[in-house]
């Protein structure tokens, strides 16, 4: 059961990398057996009472016990960003955003289902798209948003980004604990050749990471927040292995769907 939900889990992060690569056949999601054992991002424990907008996005069908399945970030009281593949073709039913949560399988937290869910219509059509918005049926009232970025111009060489989630550690680190982990921009040209198989896309997504890996994003990392200067600069999206060398993490840009985003939130 664990077993199927688990290749259910992995063809999801697989479709994610076909979508994004439009077809491409060596595209894969699985690590590389011989990679390094490092965990998301060789990363250190964070706190969502510093980062209040970062909220767990779980769901019933996930294979960890906890629930745990993808990140988000509030936008609005009622709104969150995340990835389109980590809600395209489920039900909207099977998902519960959990704010103010550190370790998935402790109590508390303030919990809502999701009323809605709004795919990015080109996700699955063109490379990159991996964007959703989903309205909360129990707004998170008073707790801090992250605004957008804007700007492209962010998508810089060297411009110093960091991502938090509950997601995948690969043995090393606490299982469904809040962690985050620096993911400092490559550039898009590091991508496109680190990625030429794969179709990164420069004016969609955001390369980021070290070249040498040991630190990344991870499963489980899926549509929470990539943050520059205040703001939801990236959505994790994907990557091949994680924290490999020269494999580093693919993010969707904000910048790029920030009008259409908007629009959605209201
Ligand atoms: N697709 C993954 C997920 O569903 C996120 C992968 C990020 N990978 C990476 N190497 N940064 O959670």
């Amino acid at each position: 059961m664990t077993g199927r939900l688990q290749l259910v889990r992995v063809l999801v992060a697989a479709g994610a990398v076909l979508a994004a690569s439009l077809g491409a056949v060596t595209a894969t999601a699985a690590p590389s057996p011989d990679g390094p054992k490092t965990r998301i991002v060789g990363g250190e424990k964070a706190n969502t009472a510093d980062t209040p907008w970062a909220v767990a996005l779980n769901n019933s069908g996930s294979p960890s016990p906890s629930g745990q399945w993808c990140g988000s970030t509030l936008v609005k009281a009622d709104k969150l960003v995340t990835a389109a593949h980590c809600v395209s073709g489920y039900d909207v039913a099977t998902f519960t955003a959990i704010q103010g949560l550190d370790v998935l399988t402790d109590p508390g937290g303030k919990k809502s289902k999701i009323s809605s869910v709004w795919i990015h219509p080109d996700y699955g059509q063109k490379a990159g798209h991996d964007v959703a918005v989903l309205t909360l049926a129990t707004p998170f009232t008073g707790v801090p948003t992250l605004p957008l970025e804007t700007e492209a111009a962010a998508d810089k060489v060297g411009a110093a980004a960091v991502v938090y989630g509950w997601g995948e550690t690969e043995g090393s680190g606490p299982k469904d604990t809040f962690q985050k982990v620096d993911a400092p921009v490559l550039g898009d040209e590091y991508c496109a050749k680190a990625y030429a198989d794969e179709g990164f896309s420069g004016p969609d997504e955001i390369c980021g990471g070290f070249e040498q890996g040991g630190k990344d994003s991870c499963q489980g990392d899926s549509g929470g927040p990539l943050v520059l200067n205040g703001r939801l600069f990236g959505v994790v999206s994907w990557g091949v292995g994680c924290a490999d060398a020269g494999n580093p993490g693919v993010y969707a840009e904000v910048a790029t769907y920030a009008a259409t985003l908007q629009e959605q939130i209201g």
